[in-house]
């Protein structure tokens, strides 16, 4: 039996005709709609690596039934630049060397912007690893990834005093 559901995705609407009420939100975007850089690790919810936002909320799609999420509002790491403006995010993860082979790179990207989101970390380190730990490099590159987070952080909170003063 087909099941039809839509999705806004990356600000787009988006009609699919699922034929296997089992795809995940994952396979949907990388397969249907070719949006690759959702990156696909373990499949089982332990890399991170296939992390987006649902409804502002950061989520393992591996781990998501497409059909679970009928209307949803959905956000990857295509999304988040604004034309040729990258993410703050994105710009401090290339400025404090927050990546070396990039797999993990597009999950830890949105782990942070929806993290930031959350008012999880602030500016706390050790905070920021702590709600960052379900996101895994093989490469390593946590160093660089705090300090990126760090500094995207900051220039939000400066960002927000901004508007409020
Ligand atoms: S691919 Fe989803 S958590 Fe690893
Ligand atoms: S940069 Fe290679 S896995 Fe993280």
């Amino acid at each position: 039996m087909n099941h039809s559901i839509s999705l806004t995705v990356n600000g787009e609407r988006r009609d699919f005709v699922l034929d296997d009420p089992r795809v995940t939100l994952l396979d949907l975007l990388r397969e249907r709609l070719h949006l690759t850089g959702t990156k696909k690790g373990c499949d089982r919810g332990q890399c991170g690596a296939c992390t987006i936002l649902v409804d502002g909320k950061r989520i393992n799609s591996c781990l998501a039934l497409a059909i679970s999420h009928d209307g949803a509002d959905i956000l990857t790491i295509e999304g988040v630049a604004r034309g040729d403006q990258l993410h703050p995010v994105q710009a401090a993860f290339i400025a404090h060397d927050g990546f070396q082979c990039g797999f993990c790179t597009p999950g830890q990207i949105m782990s942070a912007i929806g993290m930031m989101r959350e008012g999880q970390a602030g500016n706390d380190p050790e905070r920021i690893r702590e709600c960052m730990s379900g996101n895994l490099c093989r490469c390593g590159a946590y160093a660089g990834i705090v300090d990126a987070v760090l500094e995207a952080q900051a220039g939000a909170d400066e960002a927000s005093q901004r508007r409020s003063a």
